[in-house]
């Protein structure tokens, strides 16, 4: 059942992109991710709430290492796809996932946990810096005493701001699903809006059905782009103290060239 009913439709994710998620070489070589959350699990322990689980790629990684987890996504076809990975699973490591559909900006599950995670830039979707805070203050109130918050977004680079090189359809990657639908993905920028830290990007998979049918599809989607600082301000606005902030999975201090912007948080500002 929704957790939240207000939101639920329709998700950006409610479309052919669920389909194609899971087999994507880009989804399928992000494996750092995985190890960085399940080691983060081990450390700061579990119950753990993961927001915007999407197929459950980290959701069923984190209970085949024993840990009780949660995994809350507003999109009822990537939940479908979490859900049959779940069935997956041998029955106590079945038993140790949830799944919900709801908003991560409105969630109240009645339930806290050790560790909630935002993994794969799902804070990303969040346009609106009210979205944004009410979200932490959500996670805030799902926290036990001890507890963390970790979420991971890209880091700004400024060219992706504005240059219009951007706007062209760039090639990312090719591959073929294992029903033999050969597939490319390529990318865009169709609008900068700068004022509001926003583009909009339209992902593009031109598909070749073994009978010979082309498509195209476009997802096209909102991204919400954030600088280091304005996340730290945002966390402690809400209370939160950040106790170790990363550049890549790996762990490595945020630099320059650093791909990512990874923050470790608790309460207690
Ligand atoms: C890039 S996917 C990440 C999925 C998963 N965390 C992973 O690592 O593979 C982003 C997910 O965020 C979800 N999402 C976006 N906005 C959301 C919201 N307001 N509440 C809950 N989930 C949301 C989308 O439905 C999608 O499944």
């Amino acid at each position: 059942m929704p957790a939240n009913e207000k939101n639920m439709s329709p998700a950006l994710y409610d479309s052919f992109i669920a389909d194609y998620y899971d087999e994507s070489p880009i989804v399928r070589q992000r494996t750092q991710d995985v190890t960085f959350y399940r080691d983060a699990a081990r450390e700061f322990g579990d119950p753990v709430l993961e927001l915007g689980c999407g197929t459950g790629r980290i959701t069923m990684a984190l209970a085949q290492t024993g840990k009780r987890v949660t995994g809350l996504d507003l999109s009822e076809r990537m939940l479908e796809r979490a859900a049959r990975k779940r069935a997956a699973l041998n029955k106590e490591e079945r038993e140790r996932v949830h799944l919900v559909q709801a908003d991560m900006t409105q969630f109240d599950l009645g339930d806290k946990f050790q560790l909630i995670i935002i993994p794969f830039r799902p804070f990303q979707h969040l346009l609106e810096v009210r979205d944004q805070v009410a979200c932490v203050e959500r996670v805030r109130k799902h926290l036990r005493p001890g507890g963390r918050l970790i979420l991971d977004v890209f880091q700004t680079d400024a060219e992706r701001m504005h240059d219009p090189v951007h706007m062209r359809e760039s090639p990312l990657i090719e591959y073929t699903t294992s029903d033999g639908r050969q597939v490319r993905i390529s990318e865009r920028v169709a609008a900068f809006h700068r004022a509001e830290q926003r583009n909009d990007v339209e992902t593009i998979y031109t598909i070749e059905h073994p009978s010979g049918k082309k498509e195209r599809l476009v997802f096209a989607w909102p991204l919400r782009y954030f600088f280091r600082y304005e996340i730290e301000h945002l966390l402690a606005r809400c209370g939160f103290r950040v106790s170790a902030e990363y550049g890549d999975f790996d762990r490595s201090p945020v630099r320059d060239n650093s791909p990512e912007m990874i923050f470790v948080a608790e309460p207690g500002w």
